[in-house]
């Protein structure tokens, strides 16, 4: 066994029956990871688990009338699937359910009350069930809770505090001292300047209104609170205070707490403070990564497209959604998810690039040396840049990877792959294959094409497990020697006498229209199942596309220039029958009119909107909204929710159809 060990954990997941593939992306990317430093030669511990207690919980399973156990287990059956449907290979899934955790967040609670770090008082605050999360009156925003904006509760109950404010400073100058130690930097100024210098409050790390929950054992009308709960299952799963904690010594502290954006404050503040108090090393690493979101917001089964995970492996293979999943959005940023954008990707990336590259090079040695290369083969041009680029590919990989840029390290990779593919149209071997002549030369260019596919079926390993296999049996390898990770960094270790079997096409074309089409039907058929999300979720939804946009990253001002903005008249202005929210204007441009439907019916009345300078985007691809005709979008500036809404418009009198930029 290597004496180098890698620890990398995923977040614990809530029991929830409508796990998307947006709650993949933690586990998908860990496992990416986990796999890429086994391959690497590392010792690796790769922990996911399940997040069990909590009044949520506890209220769920009362409304379903089954006891929490009961309720939890059929759930944490799924995830446990889910996880096997798209190849996880964590070493370990811990449920804070198990006897082991419980009985150490007790021993933990108490090594913490003994030690004075924690202790009982009284708690008068809010409290967000949804989030499990308590906060101060001045954190509240408008009332609500200011992570997901919804309605929080009064609470005054006896509790136990953890003395998190004494750890401010040490956990100030943590993050101060230690860049690496929360990444990406820009979380770091966020739990900086939001929650660490405006000051720390103790915590309140225990409640008395429900009781799903681990018992403080010495005071049990107390269950310890979730968060508490939840963070020590990085330890407990390791055996920390138990009587074998020798995995505890070997692998603990983590190399790396992959969590979502939302949570980082919890694995920043709370859990290193936690483990301070404790005596006991910090993580090396918590890495927040962004969401996947829909266009229409936040990700939901009941919304538009398809992110059920099981349809989508089961339609599409697990490697391209593994694929898509760490290939379309830099590891860090929040990235929209579409149906559309999944299929081109397959389509361009798997089937043209890769697929292509793999079947196109078997078929040729198969139908030019029937199946087998000959050994005398002759270099000639373009050899040399394929070949470096080859052997250069890995180091660039290694220190992507090392960053957890998944989607940059997927991109060098794909550079080698369209590398190799225009190596085919540089040395065009079927015109080499005309002339006997040729034949060494024609051997040459094929040894090269198979050499460079090894290569990269080594280096896709830790995202598309399943694919690399496949390649090895078609150009006629098996796992050894050939395939191990060093290997890939040099050129020419594929034997000489390799034999090709012609097999099936990894990564079948996809009809785009149709597949949307299909994706469209089952997508109804869901929504059909599904009860209507409440209001307040759409509002929520709404504004955390408010904070994608903020996220997104910077345009140049080529982006800009693309658009066409315009001063348009308003001549008139309709209501749309049957659509209360959409009105129908015609729009003086320069010389043309325009019609423009746009959803503001809400805000103005018809006769207020006619003769205002608004601002138009010309350039727009025309769309039906209603079935009415709309060529371009007026400007609006509008509050989070669309509580309030007002048009953009010019300060002066200008002519219509003038360029705004
Ligand atoms: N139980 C807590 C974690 C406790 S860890 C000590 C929790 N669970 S969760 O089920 O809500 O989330 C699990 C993971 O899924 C988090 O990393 C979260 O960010 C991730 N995601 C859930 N929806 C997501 C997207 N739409 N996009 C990307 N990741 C998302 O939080």
């Amino acid at each position: 066994m290597s004496s180098k060990t890698f620890y990398i954990t995923t977040p614990i997941y809530y029991p929830s029956d409508k796990l998307h593939i947006g709650h993949s992306y933690t586990t998908v990317a860990a496992d990416a990871m986990a796999r890429y430093k086994r391959l690497r030669g590392y010792d690796v511990m790769f922990l996911t688990g399940t997040d069990e207690h909590g009044q949520k919980i506890q209220r769920k399973a009362e409304a379903k009338g089954m006891t929490p156990k009961a309720y939890v287990d059929e759930i944490v059956a799924g995830i446990k699937e889910l996880w096997k449907l798209l190849d996880i290979s964590n070493d370990r899934f811990i449920r804070t359910t198990d006897k082991q955790h419980e009985e150490v967040v007790q021993k933990i609670f108490k090594k913490l009350y003994d030690s004075g770090d924690i202790y009982k008082s009284e708690y008068e605050g809010w409290y967000c069930t949804p989030c499990e999360a308590f906060w101060t009156e001045r954190q509240l925003k408008d009332g609500k809770c200011p992570d997901c904006e919804r309605e929080v509760e009064l609470t005054k109950e006896e509790s136990y505090f953890f003395r998190l404010s004494k750890y401010q400073d040490k956990l100030i100058k943590l993050i101060e001292e230690n860049p690496e130690f929360i990444q990406p930097v820009s979380r770091q100024n966020e739990m900086l300047n939001n929650f660490l210098r405006p000051g720390l409050e103790d915590l309140c790390v225990s409640r008395t209104t429900f009781n799903w929950g681990i018992p403080v054992n010495f005071d049990d009308k107390h269950v310890v609170y979730v968060w508490v709960d939840a963070l020590s299952n990085y330890i407990t799963a390791l055996g920390y205070l138990t009587d074998d904690d020798s995995d505890y010594k070997k692998y603990w502290p983590a190399d790396v707490h992959l969590v979502g954006k939302e949570i980082v404050r919890f694995h920043t503040i709370i859990w290193p403070a936690m483990l301070m108090a404790l005596g006991e090393p910090l993580p090396k690493q918590v890495f927040g990564h962004g969401w996947l979101l829909l266009e229409g917001g936040k990700m939901s089964k009941s919304k538009g497209n398809v992110v059920d995970p099981v349809i989508l492996v089961n339609k599409y293979g697990v490697d391209a959604i593994r694929y898509f999943l760490l290939r379309e959005v830099p590891f860090g940023a929040d990235g929209i998810f579409s149906n559309e954008a999944l299929i081109n990707r397959i389509n361009a990336d798997l089937a043209n690039d890769l697929g292509n590259l793999v079947s196109r090079t078997v078929a040729m040695i198969d139908k030019y040396f029937g199946g087998q290369l000959p050994e005398n083969r002759q270099a000639g041009d373009y050899d040399e840049d394929l070949k470096n680029l080859a052997a250069s590919t890995t180091a660039k990989v290694e220190e992507l990877m090392d960053k957890l840029q998944f989607s940059s390290a997927l991109t060098e990779i794909w550079k080698l792959v369209s590398r190799t593919n225009k190596y085919i149209d540089e040395t065009m071997p079927w015109a080499l294959a005309k002339d006997e002549a040729q034949k060494p030369r024609l051997a040459a260019v094929l040894y090269n094409l198979a050499e460079s596919i090894r290569i990269i079926s080594i280096l896709i390993q830790p995202f598309m497990p399943n694919t690399s296999p496949v390649i090895w049996q078609q150009i006629g390898i098996e796992k050894g020697m050939e395939t191990e990770w060093e290997s890939s960094k040099i050129w020419g270790k594929l034997k000489a006498n390799f034999k090709v079997n012609k097999g099936e096409i990894i990564f079948p074309r996809i009809d785009v229209k149709k597949e949307l089409e299909e994706l469209e039907t089952i997508q109804q058929q869901v929504q059909k199942q599904t009860v209507k999300p409440e209001d307040k979720t759409a509002a929520k939804a709404e504004k955390k596309v408010a904070d994608v946009k903020e996220e997104q990253q910077l345009i140049s001002i080529d982006d800009f220039a693309k658009l066409d903005l315009r001063v348009a008249k308003v001549i008139s202005a309709e209501k749309i029958k049957g659509a209360d929210k959409l009105l129908k204007l015609q729009l003086q441009v320069g010389n043309e009119t325009r019609q423009v439907v746009s959803g503001i019916a809400k805000y103005y009345t018809p006769e207020e909107l006619v003769g205002k300078n608004l601002i138009v985007i010309a350039n727009l691809q025309p769309v039906k909204l209603r079935g009415v005709e709309s060529h371009g979008m007026i400007l609006a500036a509008s509050t989070p929710g669309d509580e309030k809404l007002v048009l953009a418009t010019v300060d002066g009198d200008i002519d219509s159809g003038s360029k705004v930029r």
